[in-house]
């Protein structure tokens, strides 16, 4: 099938390359002709695993193309997918201006009827407002061609991009005609099958169960999303309130947490506590899902509470900064990870960018290290020292945070850290380091509901 995309970030880039990986002839676009020239010539404008041997095949077959040429893009597929920007607005409601610019676009360069798809995350009700702002701006056209509107909402996250993208667990459709359905379901019978051969796929690993497939109406599929990025996000500030607890009672929160995860109706996954959740998805979710419900008239202070948590997760670890060092003016201080999380260059809404704001504006000197992030951190913060490695970002630093939980951190030789280090002062913004490995080896240690030193046992008689 032909398949147009419209927005390049990560939502778009990740579905046109696998749209195109599955045997879709797939045209994708973006009004930014920074990021397009990137692409055009071979790069990619973000670091993505697995995403970059994709893009580059089906470049090379001819699937999948680039243009900056919009109506072009339009004009390519039966099937246009919108996968544009829709950011925060001050009061925290989803931008849809982006959304609106699509429509405008597709209506005034379509010489086909199509389908359109709201692919980018969005509130409930907006595949109307899209649906009623298609036919306005056709009846102002010359062109008379035809559109239906459907949702299908992406659950890929950033570093398993593509790997969710071709195994996902489900797929959601929300449609109100039998022709969008059929042509969503001929889009993704390749993955509902499991019928393509998998480019990332390890031989060793067991085969992944084909996704399920639901059809909804819209306003359920465009509710879906943002009922489950909410939940997510509930789970971690859950687990950090856990981990709160824990630090004043004296109780273990990986003790605690792994023995909730193994109910199966609690589940082990998103109870990690530490830094809490960023990036461009949770933060913004919660707030567009937060102001949907007040203006429904829904008591939503669970949402509240769950931002609220969230929100003072850097403070805790700034307080528990002043309380080891006395005083943070003047003091070096080395950061390990920038991006919201590992695997990703992704530095929206990043805690560890928030808390080096805090000890910068407390008169420390941050030394900073991530594997990826560096080039996207420097022009948010330039006044940072950024460092070529996590040895060189602890030479001398009197505390070492850890913001951001990249695997490679795990195999550094401690050992010398804390040698470099000018006191070997460890503060787990992630809990990933284990404990009493880093007592063992001299550090001072302090995670997030962790006890301070682990409790002597005493033995049975
Ligand atoms: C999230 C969702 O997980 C995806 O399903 C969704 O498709 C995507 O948003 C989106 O809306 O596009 P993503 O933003 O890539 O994906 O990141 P997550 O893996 O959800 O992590 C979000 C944040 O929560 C990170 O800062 C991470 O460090 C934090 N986190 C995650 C925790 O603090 N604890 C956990 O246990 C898990």
């Amino acid at each position: 099938m032909r398949v147009s995309i419209l927005g390049c970030g990560h939502v778009g880039l990740v579905t046109g390359a696998c749209l195109a990986e599955v045997g879709h002839e797939v045209m994708c676009t973006d009004n930014d002709r920074a990021k397009l020239g990137v692409l055009e010539q071979g790069g990619l404008p973000f670091y993505e695993p697995g995403l970059a041997g994709i893009v580059d095949r089906n470049l090379r077959v001819q699937r999948l193309s680039f243009t900056r040429n919009l109506g072009e893009a339009v004009r390519f597929g039966d099937v246009i997918f919108i996968c544009v920007g829709t950011p925060p607005l001050r009061n925290g409601d989803a931008d849809l201006a982006a959304l609106d610019a699509a429509a405008k676009l597709i209506v005034t360069e379509s010489q086909t009827s199509k389908l359109v798809v709201e692919k980018s995350t969005v509130p409930a009700q907006t595949g109307q407002r899209l649906r009623q702002a298609l036919a306005v701006y056709a009846r102002q056209s010359t062109l008379r061609s035809s559109f239906r509107v459907a949702s299908n909402p992406e659950f890929l996250r950033e570093g398993t991009a593509v790997f969710d993208s071709l195994h996902p667990e489900r797929i959601v459709i929300g449609v109100q005609d039998e022709t969008a359905e059929l042509q969503l379901r001929g889009i993704y019978s390749p993955i509902l099958e499991q019928s393509f051969s998998c480019p990332i796929h390890d031989p060793a690993c067991p085969p992944t169960p084909p996704p399920v497939l639901l059809v909804t109406d819209i306003n359920s599929s465009e509710l879906i999303k943002h009922a489950c990025n909410t939940f997510l996000a509930l789970k971690i500030s859950y687990a950090n309130l856990i981990a709160d607890i824990c630090e004043k009672t004296g109780a273990n929160v990986d003790q605690v947490i792994e023995a909730m995860g193994l109910d199966p109706r609690i589940g082990p996954a998103f109870l990690r506590p530490g830094l809490g959740f960023g990036g461009f998805c949770l933060p913004k979710d919660i707030q567009a899902f937060l102001r949907l419900g007040e203006r429904a008239g829904i008591d939503v202070s669970l949402l509240h509470a769950v931002e609220n948590i969230n929100r003072r997760r850097v403070e805790s670890l700034m307080q528990k900064l002043h309380q080891a060092l006395w005083v943070i003016q003047h003091k070096c201080i080395a950061v390990l990870g920038l991006s919201f999380k590992p695997d990703t260059d992704d530095i929206r809404f990043a805690p560890a960018l928030d808390l080096i704001r805090q000890i910068l504006d407390a008169g420390g000197e941050v030394r900073a290290y991530d594997p990826q992030a560096i080039e996207k951190a420097k022009a948010e913060l330039p006044t940072v020292t950024y460092c070529e490695s996590a040895y060189q970002a602890a030479q001398g630093a009197e505390a070492l945070i850890i913001a951001t939980e990249w695997e490679q951190f795990r195999q550094l030789d401690w050992a010398l850290m804390r040698e470099t280090m000018g006191r070997p002062l460890i503060l787990d913004g992630r809990n990933f380091l284990q404990a009493n490995t880093m007592r063992t080896l001299g550090f001072e240690y302090y995670g997030v509901g962790r006890p301070l030193e682990e409790p002597a046992r005493e033995a049975i008689a």
